[in-house]
């Protein structure tokens, strides 16, 4: 029987411009799209965008345009951004598709002539953020602990889905499937939820207040709450009910999404299914959180992180790996630039980047341009034995959503090879003609493991895996799949070598601290160059602050009584940078001999010096105690 693979994404509102979060499942995604189609699946991903309700209809109103107008806009944003992060995904599903307003409909009608659709009056705690409904028991001081605002209370007649009639169905389906929610945590949350009565969702807005939905196909004077509408994409997008898609693809679907919608997804859409007679989905595939430097991502923190800039700056492939390494999928994670810039150097440019070179720089001197024919006589178990356990480890952690440790066992091979060049001395091979058998069959080897790891991140790094494979003479790069690489030897002796530039430059991590420090490394320019006499005829001094405070109607200023072997008077623009109480006793340096001025009514007899701080200013100093009056050379 063929083997399916049917894996989605949420379709991401079209209220904010996509991030890192959205960018992240998206490539999740792709990665397990791409690793199923090359261990031969039929494979169909699907991602797209959730246009309708209030929060959408809200945001254009803002804008001043209409909410079809704006989501146009935004949801063309999540298309194009796709190719430019190498999303594979073969549908793009819009909740404003025609085809997806028909399939809603469609269930809607076939669930309320089942029954389990009903007309009731409903009040309650209303988040506008979250369009929906909220328990007093849910809210954290009485407010939604999504967006920390007070719900408003709200009356209305409604549709309600028969959703309590359902539950005792889905606890069992969730403990007779086991890894039906994964991981555990959140089955475990999921029947959490569960161990409370169920209640019927309501399923309907009332065109007086939102008229941006899909028409409830029984009652026009209602549209469609946001959530049974945009669950349903799952199924409109491989053609339910009659399209041969559906039949292919379903219910062999996994879904993934992050915690945050694990209760539409573990619990509305399992029990809509069953009440319009679908078979359940197999998985439902649940991530964490991505804050930024320990905080959660938000656009009033101003920590947005953008996927295009990161890919831009430090390029696509890098920014794959570094999503997937460095999640632990199903436990939050948090984003740091300079973590990404260490994982680029060390595991991308030295392990993988340098391997690559070295090989090829070898065999492109000691094998005249192209693949050697191996003496299998002399052939070394130590690399294809290494091959075949990190191809079962890393099967057995993409049988558990493990990609992280998918990756750590691709990289203890790339280790290994690594570590056999050092071991098996090419260079020193080269030198005795007598081991020219042996010579050919570790290079050949070596560039074999080079194939094996470039199909290996493919799915991970499909750039890179494509640059790889043509380099060391692939003809067709497109059909190495997994089962290219179960056995050893499948590179063609005799294929050209391609050139190529190092696969993965160093980077160096800047902080905005670094940055700003080196900008103003650069020098200003001087002023015109003066003689020695005239330097002469500036006269510094060490002067000990008596006193100060500071000079009235004056923010910059302060008035200091100086000790300078006489007192004196000085008024100096440090007020933004000293307290006055915090500068008796200091030692500092005047220009002693500068002409009196009157600065704010008081008259400063000398200058004292500062220069500019990381912020603001700093006093020139000691690193020993000076002597008072002492003159400065
Ligand atoms: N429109 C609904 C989903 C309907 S699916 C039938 C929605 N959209 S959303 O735009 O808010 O996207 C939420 C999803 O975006 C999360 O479940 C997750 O996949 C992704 N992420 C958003 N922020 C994220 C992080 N900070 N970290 C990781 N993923 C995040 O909810």
């Amino acid at each position: 029987m063929e083997k399916t693979f049917y894996i989605t994404t949420p379709i991401y509102y079209v209220n904010a411009s996509p991030h890192i979060g959205h960018a992240y499942t998206t490539i999740v995604a792709d990665v397990l799209a791409r690793y199923h189609r090359l261990q031969g699946y039929r494979t169909f991903f699907l991602t797209g965008t959730d246009e309708h309700g209030d929060k959408i209809a809200e945001a254009a109103r803002k804008a001043g345009e209409s909410p079809k107008a704006w989501a146009d806009r935004v949801s063309a944003q999540f298309r194009d951004l796709w190719p430019k992060l190498s999303i594979s995904n073969d549908g793009f599903i819009r909740t404003t598709d025609p085809d997806h307003v028909r399939t809603v409909q469609y269930i809607l009608r076939k669930v309320h002539e089942a029954g389990d659709i009903y007309f009731s009056d409903y009040e309650g705690l209303y988040c506008v953020g979250c369009e929906r409904f909220y328990m007093e028991k849910e809210l954290v001081d009485g407010k939604c602990p999504q967006h920390l605002t007070v719900p408003e209370v709200r009356k209305e007649s409604n549709y309600f889905f028969r959703m309590g009639k359902y539950q005792d169905w889905l606890i069992r389906h969730i403990q007779d499937h086991p890894d039906f929610i994964r991981p555990e945590r959140y089955r475990n949350e999921a029947l959490a939820f569960l161990r409370e009565p169920l209640e019927d969702l309501c399923i309907s807005r009332p065109k007086s207040r939102l008229t941006w939905g899909i028409s409830l196909p029984f009652d026009d004077n209602y549209v469609t709450y946001v959530w049974f509408d945009a669950l349903i994409n799952y199924v409109t997008g491989i053609g339910y009910p009659d399209d041969e898609k559906f039949r292919t693809f379903w219910p062999a679907a996994q879904h993934l999404i992050a915690k945050d919608i694990l209760k539409p997804h573990g619990i509305y859409w399992p029990t809509m299914l069953k009440a319009a007679g679908i078979e359940p989905y197999r998985n439902l595939n649940v991530h964490g959180y991505w804050n930024v430097d320990q905080s959660k991502m938000s656009k009033s923190l101003g920590n947005v992180v953008r996927p295009l800039e990161l890919k831009d700056k430090y390029g696509l492939d890098p920014f794959r790996y570094f999503l997937l390494r460095d999640m632990v999928f199903g436990l939050d994670s948090s984003f740091s630039e300079e973590a990404f810039v260490q994982r680029i150097n060390s595991d991308l440019a030295n392990d993988l980047g340098n391997l690559e070179s070295r090989v090829r720089t070898m065999a492109v001197k000691f094998c005249q341009g192209s693949v050697p024919e191996p003496e299998r006589t002399a052939a070394d178990r130590t690399l294809p034995e290494a091959a075949q356990k990190a191809l079962a480890e890393m099967e057995a952690a993409f049988a558990e959503l493990a990609m992280h440790k998918a990756l750590a066992a691709i990289w203890e091979f790339i280790n290994t090879v690594n570590r056999y060049i050092v071991t098996s001395e090419p260079w020193s091979l080269a030198k005795n003609p007598a081991d020219k058998g042996r010579l050919m069959t570790v290079l050949y080897d070596l560039l074999e493991a080079l194939r094996v790891i470039a199909v290996m991140i493919s799915p991970f790094m499909p750039g890179t895996a494509g640059k790889i494979l043509e380099r060391i003479g692939v003809a067709e790069p497109a059909a190495q799949t997994f089962e290219t690489i179960r056995s050893w030897g499948g590179l063609a002796p005799g294929s050209p070598f391609k050139r190529g530039d190092a696969l993965f430059p160093r980077v160096e991590f800047k902080s905005e601290e670094k940055a700003a420090e080196q900008k103003d490394k650069k020098m200003e320019p001087l002023k015109p160059e003066i003689s020695y006499e005239d330097f002469e005829k500036v006269d510094f001094r060490v002067a000990r602050i008596l006193s100060a405070e500071p000079v009235p109607k004056s923010s910059k200023l302060v008035k200091l009584r100086i000790d300078i072997g006489e007192e004196r008077t000085i008024v100096a623009g440090i007020a933004k940078d000293y307290k006055p109480e915090d500068l008796p006793g200091k030692s500092i340096v005047v220009v002693a001999n500068l002409k009196p001025t009157k600065l704010m009514g008081v008259e400063s007899r000398g200058m004292l010096l500062a220069t500019d701080a990381v912020e603001g200013l700093t006093l020139i100093g000691f690193d020993k105690p000076p002597k008072t009056g002492a003159k400065v050379r």
